[in-house]
């Protein structure tokens, strides 16, 4: 193992639980019927998995995953997304639904990877749900920031990187940090629907990050 696996064997278990951005996703793809299948890129140890349930076909591709595949369930298998090619190397069938939650903060090339889930491992008309941290809240309030974040995103920076990959936006939801059961609620009563952006004072009431769902154009 090389110094980076070595840090998220450590780090990621951390994340292994069903905070409210993987039942906000969850919820998401369970609201759509035709998301049979699921590619979670970051997956950790794939806790979305039991969210969407055995009926949905699901792959987990984390920097912690398993190098050598076997039965276990969910299936987590070993890439490094700092290493565009070997991803793109195990996108051989596309996906009804993608998920990229919790780590375009971590990678080298957030964009090459945001653009290779849009254009190879979703499949054409299927859908894409994208987090990112709302970093004005970082810089706002005297929280905690991941040691390992090497991005800092705005709204716009993911608005701009999904209009490039004709990703048609539908609903950008804010979120919150932890696993309090009124956040997903809130995440929906504030979400917005198409390119309408949020104000722009909005990490004020405590919102840390966003979700933004949406379709590969057909
Ligand atoms: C904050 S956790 C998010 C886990 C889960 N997606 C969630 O939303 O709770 C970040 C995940 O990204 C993975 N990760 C970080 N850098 C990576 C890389 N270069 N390649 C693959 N996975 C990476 C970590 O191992 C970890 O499981």
């Amino acid at each position: 193992m090389n110094q980076k696996e070595t840090y998220w064997h450590n780090e990621a278990p951390k994340y292994h639980w069903a905070h409210s951005r993987l039942k906000l996703i969850a919820e998401t793809i369970r609201g759509d019927a035709s998301a049979k299948s699921v590619l979670d890129i970051g997956a950790g140890s794939g806790t979305l998995a039991p969210l969407l349930g055995r009926g949905v076909r699901y792959l987990g591709l984390d920097i912690t995953g398993r190098k050598e595949p076997d039965d276990a369930w969910p299936p987590i298998r070993f890439c490094d997304f700092d290493d565009a090619d070997s991803f793109s190397a195990l996108l051989d069938q596309p996906f009804d639904a993608v998920v990229i939650s919790g780590v375009l903060e971590y990678l080298k090339d957030w964009r090459g990877i945001l653009r290779l889930a849009a254009t190879k491992a979703v499949k054409p008309g299927g859908l894409l749900l994208v987090s990112a941290i709302y970093f004005r809240f970082y810089e706002t309030f005297p929280m905690k920031r991941h040691p390992a974040w090497i991005n800092r995103f705005a709204p716009a920076d993911i608005r701009a990187a999904l209009a490039d990959n004709d990703l048609h936006l539908d609903v950008t939801c804010p979120m919150w940090a932890g696993g309090y059961p009124w956040t997903t609620t809130l995440s929906r009563a504030f979400a917005r629907r198409g390119e309408s952006a949020h104000p722009k004072w909005i990490h004020w009431i405590g919102v840390n990050q966003f979700l933004f769902v949406c379709h590969r154009e057909k």
